[in-house]
């Protein structure tokens, strides 16, 4: 059975992962208005991917004597003022996300909520790496530049990333309905 506490804490971060899940749509709609077809693909997956991570708590919850309220979503930016300003965007939700889940990782400690700190452990990794994969994504504006031709290159580049990010979505997934 759950602590109330942390089932309140889970609950909480159902939110941001829906939060984050909209402010990517967001970024997708964005990004397909100006034809930049790469990135666009790429946001849509990456919001696809919060929404399984959303829905992979609201199960944990409701498998372990809570009850997974859903949460409502405000409407997220909408207007951006370059390709470099979404995925900074990117990077600085990833981060906001990580340090909840290490929070949701210091509460269970102190609880000794073993079973729930074992499901965190997914969220730990996938943490890691979504903060790594925002960190090459600007590296990569760093090394090609967003001016003339460098924009329509970074977009393609985003557009071969897409297809390891569904890949990884697939796993997410797959793990969620285990
Ligand atoms: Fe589910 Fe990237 O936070």
């Amino acid at each position: 059975m759950l602590d109330p506490k942390v089932e309140k804490i889970l609950i909480e971060q159902m939110a941001k992962e829906a939060a984050s899940s909209a402010l990517y749509l967001s970024m997708h709609s964005w990004l397909e208005m100006k034809g930049l077809e790469g990135c666009s693909t790429f946001m849509f997956a990456q919001a696809e991917e919060e929404r399984t991570h959303m829905l992979k708590l609201m199960k944990y919850i409701n498998d372990s004597g809570g009850h997974a309220i859903i949460p409502g979503v405000k409407q997220p930016k909408h207007s951006f003022k370059n390709v470099k300003e979404v995925f900074q965007l990117v990077l600085e939700s990833e981060m906001d996300i990580s340090s909840s889940i290490h929070n949701l990782v210091d509460v269970c400690t102190k609880l000794k909520d073993y079973t729930t700190l074992h499901f965190l452990q997914w969220y730990v990794a996938e943490q890691h790496e979504e903060e790594k994969l925002s960190r090459t994504i600007l590296d990569k504006i760093e090394i090609i530049g967003l001016e003339g031709n460098g924009l329509y290159l970074f977009d393609k580049e985003m557009g071969s990333m897409q297809v390891q990010t569904e890949m990884k979505s697939q796993d997410a997934a797959g793990a969620g309905a285990a």
